[in-house]
């Protein structure tokens, strides 16, 4: 999918993951930063450090180092070149640029990032799109120098899934079942639940490719958030997309409701949605842990 945000994975990052509406991104960038926090206080970042960010998007967690450690490097990593571009234009305006290294790599195999030359991994919401989570912690295994951390998050969708049939993304449709039901079935199609990515593991999962790659001392912290949900603005809701690979409520409303149902789905849904009256249903999953500095090391 090509658009006029670029791919599918910046048209997501840069606008339909928050509907386009800029009062919705600051709040999910203040709901972010926290997590940032926490992925490199695991990291231990220290002064010297070349950090590999994998799926770096627009440079959200690589930034955040760089703002840290003023002596720290960064390498960013990901599969969109739309993105990369927009990472480039973002380290320029920071005044970053000559401490980045922009680099198109799949998490699963890093190939252009020779092994044993960074200091830190981190990867943030990344792991859920990628098929063979395996082979990725391999990559970073492969890439860190003895010695070296990893650090990730990742949202466990398992958790809450699926929602049973009175239920839509936390609200409670029960007089409009029948419809969410056809709502539900194209995004099953599109995302089957027992072979996506981002419902094919669990965060102690997510441990255990870190063992088999070879990483010690690995700790996992898992939290779950079961909340009211806050009131949103309805236009920002129907124009957001859960993910980079689905589409808005507003185009899933479009390709598999009539008018009639539409306005029936709308009528219904809106009010909930504009009064906060849904519930969250989440898991998280942070982890990190160290490459061992071999036969001579002290880990
Ligand atoms: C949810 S965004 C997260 C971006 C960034 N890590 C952040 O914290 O804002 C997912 C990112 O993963 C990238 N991505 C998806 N699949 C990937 C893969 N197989 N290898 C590398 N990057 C990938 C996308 O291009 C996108 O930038």
């Amino acid at each position: 999918m090509k658009t006029r945000q670029g791919d599918k994975w910046s048209a997501w990052l840069l606008s339909r993951r928050f509907g386009g509406d800029p009062k919705r991104l600051q709040a999910m960038l203040e709901t972010l930063r926290p997590v940032r926090e926490r992925v490199l206080d695991n990291a231990r970042l220290n002064g010297r450090d070349v950090l590999l960010d994998v799926g770096c998007g627009d440079g959200f967690i690589a930034f955040g180092a760089l703002e840290r450690l003023p002596t720290c490097r960064a390498v960013l990593s990901d599969i969109s070149p739309d993105l990369l571009d927009q990472a480039r234009q973002v380290a320029e305006a920071l005044g970053f640029l000559n401490r980045c290294r922009f680099v198109r790599a799949e998490a699963e195999t890093l190939a252009p990032i020779a092994d044993e030359s960074v200091d830190v991994v981190t990867t943030r919401s990344v792991l859920i799109y990628v098929a063979d989570k395996q082979a990725a912690f391999n990559a970073f295994y492969r890439v860190l120098k003895p010695g070296g951390r990893f650090s990730l998050f990742e949202p466990i969708n398992r958790f809450g899934h699926p929602e049973p049939d009175n239920r839509f993304w936390g609200y409670d449709v029960s007089p409009v079942a029948d419809l969410a039901r056809k709502l539900k079935a194209l995004y099953r199609r599109l995302q089957p639940p027992d072979s996506d990515p981002m419902l094919n593991f669990d965060a102690w999962d997510l441990v255990e490719f870190a063992e088999r790659a070879g990483f010690d001392d690995i700790h996992l912290e898992v939290e779950t958030s079961t909340k009211p949900k806050a009131p949103q603005q309805w236009a920002t809701f129907v124009r957001s997309a859960g993910n980079p690979k689905i589409p808005t409520l507003e185009e899933a409303m479009k390709e598999v409701l009539t008018p009639a149902e539409r306005e029936a789905f709308t009528a219904h849904l809106r009010p909930l949605v504009e009064t906060g009256q849904g519930r969250t249903k989440m898991a998280v999953a942070y982890v990190w842990g160290q490459k061992d500095k071999g036969a001579d090391g002290h880990v």
